[in-house]
């Protein structure tokens, strides 16, 4: 069994990418900036948006973060990116999900200059994803890519399963893998029998939020396990959506919770907000 290591490929990427501002500041004068709407008080989404803002001054970029409190209404919110669209400092806007439940998101996202939205979730950069044309991709499901891609495993032809048909994370990976040729299963809630489509698949991703959900008799030996969740259980420690113990004895690579994907959605929000940079036009 190999573990992917997402910490240091992230610190690869991160280091890469401050190569790529350096080049960018003495080239063309450019700093990309990025900016993060981060709204209510949600401990999960504060950290989250800690750690993507250190990542910012780590690379060079310039950042803001706008705070609103969770009574904002949605016209405000709308004003403020609409501010953020004109801002010629700012080539990223990355409105931090999930929004309180009086503001409808869908909406909120289709504000987003497409050509700013560095997290990939405008239905246009959506559009151009599963026609298979250049746009913006949602980092997490593109940091996954990075690593098939930094661990050379080949994704042509094979079975991938999966788990999660959210928007953030399991349709966009569906669309990237089926865009490199694999065949791909997306399974969900609804899903009759899990089981049967994880042990058929040689690659199985799971995104769902559920600890432990993928056990180890439901993954065949030699399989490649992606974990995307992220939970925190009742003593405080970080799990993912894998039953890591048990199932990392049967996998030849697994990704282990944290320092597995986790690490590389951030990176990949830098490696994507430097791609804007670079097309600003000034
Ligand atoms: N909430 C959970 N994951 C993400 C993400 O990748 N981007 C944003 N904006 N919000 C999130």
């Amino acid at each position: 069994m190999q573990l992917i290591d997402g910490k240091s490929l992230a610190n690869r990427v991160q280091g890469d990418v401050a190569k790529g501002v350096e080049k960018l500041k003495q080239e063309k004068n450019i700093v990309p900036g990025l900016a993060v709407i981060l709204i209510g008080d949600d401990p999960a989404s504060h950290a989250y948006v800690k750690m993507k803002a250190k990542a910012c001054e780590k690379v060079g970029f310039y950042s803001i973060t706008h705070n609103m409190p969770d009574t904002i209404s949605q016209s405000e919110i709308i004003a403020t990116i609409e501010m953020m669209n004109q801002n010629p400092r700012i080539d990223g806007i990355l409105v931090q999900l999930p929004l309180p439940k009086h503001v409808d998101t869908d909406m909120i996202l289709e504000v987003i200059a497409p050509h700013k939205d560095v997290d990939g979730f405008h239905p246009f950069n959506v559009g151009r994803l599963v026609t298979g044309l250049d746009g913006f991709v949602a980092c997490t499901p593109l940091g996954v890519m990075k690593m098939f891609e930094a661990y050379d495993i080949d994704l042509e032809g094979k079975d991938v399963c999966v788990v999660g048909a959210s928007n953030i994370v399991g349709k966009p990976m569906s669309s990237l893998l089926l865009n490199a040729n694999a065949t791909v299963t997306t399974t969900h809630i609804y899903t009759k029998d899990l089981k049967s489509h994880t042990l058929a698949a040689d690659i199985v991703i799971v995104g769902v939020g559920v600890p432990s959900l993928i056990k180890e008799d439901m993954v065949r030996d030699g399989a490649i396990v992606i974990d995307i969740g992220i939970n925190r259980i009742e003593d405080g420690s970080l799990v993912g959506d894998v039953d890591f113990h048990s199932v990392s004895k049967k996998c030849s690579f697994i990704t282990p919770v944290p320092g597995g994907v986790g690490p590389m959605t951030i990176a990949m929000l830098l490696s994507n907000t430097l791609k804007s940079a670079r097309k600003r036009e000034i």
